[in-house]
């Protein structure tokens, strides 16, 4: 499969049909056990569940081979995946460096679950390679940071972080969910692992929870992959399945969400009514140019700061129709959101908050025409 373009992949790695009845859709193995020919006799090494399952094995190959990895576990959610792969490299005393725009539940597992055991984090600047180099310390295990972040679609080059991670003997980890294997590999740019909310875009359609880790090599595979097997927040088949099936249109998809992201982040830099309009596909961009060299599309996701402040952009939010007010992104439907108060809500207070103006918005593949006219109506709404 690794001599295939990207759309290939995302269709038939791990997708052969069954070989016993010809189906051309992989089951669902919804199965919690497995029959043993003799004691420890099994077939294909399926076994139980928590230990692995063939639509999650599936699963596991098609997004090992988007990320151009050696392997990939798939996990209940995002910050499952993120769970295991912090607690199966770290241990007490490690020092971990973390970008100073990313998802707050990231923030919160790190500060709030494992520094009782002995995980210290510090947040950095990481659009800035000197900040960085003074930061990183004997004990830095991690450098994680997500390229576009979340809220602010901050760029960070992923090549010149790994140079300065790995001369200091640190691990690099890349949260790769905003833009997604089709517009961002990081692991051809050095990273050693990615992590993903498959929640996002490559689920795709807002009906399934899930998360991935994928790793360059196979240092630290058993690791994190012991702690899929002894904890068991492993991704259920259904769920599993769903996933493979929302990849196959990943390269389709994203293709969309970015054209129509790019639109209306060129409309909105002409509106008054937005102060700032934070999406890496414009010129003015602070990383646009980094993006434009480490991704093939600038994505679906995109923050503006309304020019009248917080209340405006609380009102905002709820005056949109097509664009629904609710948590997460990447589905084909669009989404609005309020992230002081939703998805940074648990970061409010701390170094990682964010403006009181923002909105984010999760364009979907919707036709752009009458996105943009449902922005214009909330706007004319706020207004009157
Ligand atoms: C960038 C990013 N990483 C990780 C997560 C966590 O994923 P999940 O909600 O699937 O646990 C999210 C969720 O919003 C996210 O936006």
């Amino acid at each position: 499969m690794s001599d295939h373009a990207f759309a290939t992949r995302a269709i038939h790695a791990g997708q052969a049909p069954d070989p016993v009845t010809g189906a051309i859709i992989p089951p669902i193995y919804q199965s919690s056990t497995h029959v043993q020919d003799s004691v420890g006799g099994l077939r294909a090494g399926y076994e139980y569940n928590r230990a692995g399952n063939p639509t999650r094995s599936s699963l596991e190959t098609q997004i090992a081979a988007l990320e151009g990895g050696a392997g990939a576990l798939s996990f209940a959610s995002g910050l499952a995946a993120e769970d295991a792969l912090l607690r199966g490299i770290l241990k007490p005393g490690d020092h971990v460096l973390l970008g100073n725009d990313v998802y707050g539940g990231t923030y919160r597992l790190l500060t709030k679950v494992l520094a009782p055991w002995g995980i210290e984090t510090t947040t950095v600047e990481l659009s800035d390679a000197d900040v960085l180099r003074a930061a990183i310390r004997p004990e830095t295990k991690i450098v994680w940071l997500e390229t576009p972040s979340n809220p602010l679609l901050k760029i960070v080059d992923i090549a010149l972080i790994t140079e300065i991670a790995h001369a200091a003997g640190a691990v690099v980890v890349v949260d790769n969910t905003f833009a997604s294997p089709a517009l961002q590999q990081p692991l051809a740019l050095g990273a050693d692992l990615v992590v993903h909310s498959t929640t996002k875009y490559l689920g795709g359609h807002s009906d399934v929870l899930g998360g991935a880790v994928v790793f360059a090599d196979d240092r630290f595979f058993d690791q994190i992959k012991f702690q899929q097997f002894a904890v068991g927040a492993v991704s259920a088949p259904l769920d599993a399945w769903l996933t493979t099936r929302g990849i196959k249109t990943l390269a389709l998809r994203m293709r969309q969400h970015s054209e129509n992201a790019q639109a209306i982040a060129e409309w909105a830099s002409a509106r008054p009514e937005f102060a700032q309009v934070f999406f890496p596909g414009l010129p003015s961009h602070p990383g646009h140019e980094i993006a434009a060299k480490q991704m093939s599309g600038f994505g679906g996701m995109l923050s503006f700061g309304l020019a009248a402040g917080a209340d405006a952009a609380r009102a905002f939010v709820e005056s949109t129709s097509l664009f629904q007010l609710a948590e997460s992104l990447g589905g084909v439907e669009s989404l609005i959101g309020y992230p002081p108060d939703m998805t940074h809500a648990s970061v409010r207070g701390t170094e990682l908050a964010v403006p009181e103006n923002i909105v984010r918005l999760s364009v979907g593949i919707e036709d752009v025409s009458d996105l943009i006219a449902d922005l214009e109506q909330g706007l004319d709404r706020i207004a009157g």
